[in-house]
């Protein structure tokens, strides 16, 4: 049943969110997931056996791995330009020169997991062989090398135009039939590996009205590109969708874009933030070889990533406090605050300007009259009453979770 209202009380409220109807149902992506992925580092040259081993072994050292971090996923440009004469496709000998299953096997034996990267059409957005007509021998493929996430892209897909272009304007149909054969090749192997099967088709065609019926998790947007624009664009739109995110589907706001010195301190804090209370997916999108100590906080923030964690797994969205002027479309909200198991999550931004800003928990949806105990994620101030306020600056964000006390 999806997430009908955000104005009831607390138990009433509770029993409405119960689980999105998946269709892609293998037991697997009831929470968001975590990890890593190899784009936003050096894009094609990041997607190699060196990048995710030595990922890997960062998950560890730097404490991600007990954090939830768990995937390991390669993105773009692994394979060679063209199939074998079997038909499969065939890891770039250079950048994997022991195979994939090598790497697998060894990710697997540190406790995480290795996704791929691959495409609904002819070729990948980058130009590499797409499974358009190989769906289920690719699937098998995955299936022998141990891969547990694909993200599945949407270049040159059919189109009215001819010869394909890399993006298809003009698909004259819905882009969700090219994501029928792979789901169906996943659910087919599923008793023998659980694929975690990511959807990007950046958002087109409300994706988020029909990706619970065919992948784990989905790309609402274009590409976050690093910037606070991206930040802006995309956080504000995640408002808008928040009901179609639960356990087994999950909107994904893309991977995180921290580390790459675009955005300031204060800017990853309510990148990840927002990111984190919209169960987005948190997939660090950066080269831990490289991660200022100011991120790293960041993105070991446990108390953050159990908010996104939740075992409830309802998104967070806006809400209008009495006298507050209304969500301005394209510009990020003060205001949101979305269910928990155990509580409510309060978000406060400052996207459009610092100041002090202030909650009463009487007019927070699922909060109501009373006394509340609360806890600040970023400042780790606690306390208990009837409201919060905090001075915020510019583009930074205070998550707050309340209990009833
Ligand atoms: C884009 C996608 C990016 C990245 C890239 C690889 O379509 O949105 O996240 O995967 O392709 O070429």
């Amino acid at each position: 049943m999806k997430h009908t209202s955000n104005t009831l009380p607390l138990l009433l409220s509770l029993s409405q969110y119960w689980q999105v109807a998946n269709a892609l149902d293998n037991g697997i992506g009831l929470k968001p997931h975590m990890g890593w992925s190899s784009w936003n580092v050096a894009q094609c040259d990041a997607a190699s056996a060196k990048y995710a081993i030595d990922t890997a072994n960062k998950f560890i050292s730097l404490g991600l791995k007990d954090l939830g971090y768990e995937y390991i996923n390669i993105d773009d440009c692994w394979s060679t330009g063209s199939r074998d004469a079997g038909g499969k496709l065939v890891p770039d000998p250079k950048k994997w020169p022991n195979g994939i299953k090598a790497v697998a096997d060894q990710i697997h034996n540190m406790g995480l997991k290795l996704g791929l990267y691959g495409d609904a059409g002819q070729k990948t957005c980058a130009g590499y062989p797409g499974s358009e007509g190989h769906e289920a021998s690719d699937i098998d493929q995955l299936v022998s090398w141990g891969v547990d996430f694909w993200k599945y892209d949407n270049c040159y897909t059919p189109c009215n135009q001819n010869p394909r272009p890399q993006t298809c304007n003009s698909p004259g149909g819905s882009t969700k039939t090219w994501y029928a054969p792979m789901r169906d090749s996943i659910l087919r192997v599923q008793n023998t590996r659980k694929i975690h099967f990511n959807l990007c088709n950046w958002g087109r065609d409300k994706v988020w009205e029909w990706g619970a019926q065919y992948g784990h998790s989905w790309r609402m947007s274009v590409d976050n590109w690093g910037d606070w624009a991206s930040v802006e664009r995309i956080g504000s739109a995640a408002a808008g969708i928040a009901q179609y995110s639960g356990p087994g589907g999950f909107n994904d706001l893309d991977m995180l874009y921290l580390g790459s010195s675009r955005l300031n301190t204060n800017e990853e804090r309510l990148h990840f933030g927002l990111w984190a209370i919209t169960k987005s997916p948190l997939v660090l999108g950066l080269d831990l070889n490289k991660i200022k100590d100011s991120t790293l906080a960041i993105i070991r923030n446990k108390g953050l990533i159990d908010i996104n964690q939740d075992s409830l797994g309802r998104a967070a969205t806006t809400f209008r406090p009495p006298g507050q002027p209304a969500p301005v479309a394209g510009k990020i909200y003060p205001y949101w605050a979305g269910p928990l198991s155990d509580g409510v999550v309060i978000g406060l931004c400052a996207g459009t300007a610092a100041g002090r800003y202030s909650v009463n928990f009487a007019g927070v949806p699922d909060l109501g009259q009373g006394d509340f105990q609360w806890k600040e994620m970023y400042t780790g101030q606690t306390g208990m009453g009837k409201n919060v306020s905090f001075d915020i600056a510019l583009h930074d964000m205070r998550v707050v979770k309340v209990v009833r006390g």
